[in-house]
């Protein structure tokens, strides 16, 4: 019997490449390692990992031989790093194969709530093109301010493809990086959603930044001002977001991801100056196969005892 498990939605090729290499049992969530039998339980030392559901002590220990767990994703913030370290279990992640996806997403959202997509497409679907009154005119998106919210490695490859439309960059995050003259430091997210139209964040989700995004940072933007995130739902306050959006204290936001997903607030999801989209900022054939590849890799390398090749802890 295998001694890995994998646990929560898989793509296709993913699902069968983990049963190749690791027999893998799959698990829809976390929730089932409780219904394992208990000898069964006690002989898994690997979980490869993809979701948002808490992995925190307690489900640890209901593997007490577990010693890796790969996770499927870049943000790890679902999962207890202090709980692994002290129980000895090695965590690892998939950053960089993803950049370059999650980066033309947050810049595809942001041009198509800029130029109105919903709306747009709305109306071409339902054969209203404006004839006799004109459709509402969009905004230009080349050009804007744009501040990004964390410049590692996402927020840098947004913002290089923001300078080819010509963008004004501002970027706050924890200390002053190297980047091309013109770009624009801030200490504080309150100072740069002064100085910006809009706002793309990409600061890593978890406790630190649980709220960063507060009702000053929001207030701060301004009428015309749009929202973008690809990080964490967490980080926006989205009681704040949701008040902003509806008042019109901002022109609007696209969101791929919430607080709860995947459920979304109702109040937030019937706005129409909100662009949703259901946590896809990796979702394409490409990156998920690196993705999954780096996952297996990492995985494989902790069972055998090496060191894997992205470790958290
Ligand atoms: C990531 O890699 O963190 C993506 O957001 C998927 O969770």
């Amino acid at each position: 019997m295998s001694n890995v498990i994998a646990v929560g939605p898989y793509s296709d090729p993913d699902d069968a490449a983990l049963r190749e290499e690791f027999d893998a049992r799959r698990l829809p969530g976390l929730d089932a390692i409780a219904e394992m039998p208990e000898a069964e339980r006690a002989t898994v030392t690997g979980v490869a990992f993809m979701g948002h559901e808490p992995f925190d002590g307690a489900v640890m220990d209901r593997l007490p031989a577990l010693k890796a767990i790969a996770n499927f994703g870049v943000g790890y913030d679902a999962i207890d790093i202090a709980a692994a370290t002290a129980r000895g279990i090695r965590v690892t992640n998939t950053p960089d194969v993803l950049n370059d996806d999650v980066a033309d997403l947050a810049v595809a959202m942001w041009i198509a709530q800029a130029r109105g997509f919903e709306t747009a497409i709305r109306n071409a679907r339902s054969g209203d093109w404006g004839r006799g009154v004109a459709l509402p005119l969009a905004r230009k998106a080349s050009g804007r301010r744009v501040g990004i919210l964390g410049l590692g490695r996402i927020g840098r490859e947004i913002a290089d493809r923001l300078a080819a439309f010509k963008c004004e960059i501002h970027y706050q995050s924890r200390s002053r990086k190297d980047t091309p003259a013109g770009w624009t430091y801030h200490a504080d997210p309150v100072e740069l959603a002064r100085a910006v139209d809009d706002i793309i964040i990409a600061v890593v989700g978890g406790p630190e930044t649980q709220g960063y995004v507060s009702a000053g940072v929001i207030g701060a933007l301004g009428p015309d001002g749009v929202i973008v995130n690809i990080s964490r739902g967490t980080v926006i306050d989205e009681e704040a977001l949701i008040a902003a959006l509806a008042s019109g204290a901002i022109r609007g936001a696209a969101l791929d991801v919430f607080r709860d997903e995947p459920r979304i607030d109702p109040r937030l999801i019937d706005l129409p100056n909100l662009l949703p989209l259901p946590h896809i900022g990796s979702a394409t054939v490409e990156t998920r196969a690196a993705m999954g590849a780096l996952q297996r890799r990492n995985l494989r390398a902790l069972l055998d005892g090496r060191e894997p090749e992205t470790p958290v802890n």
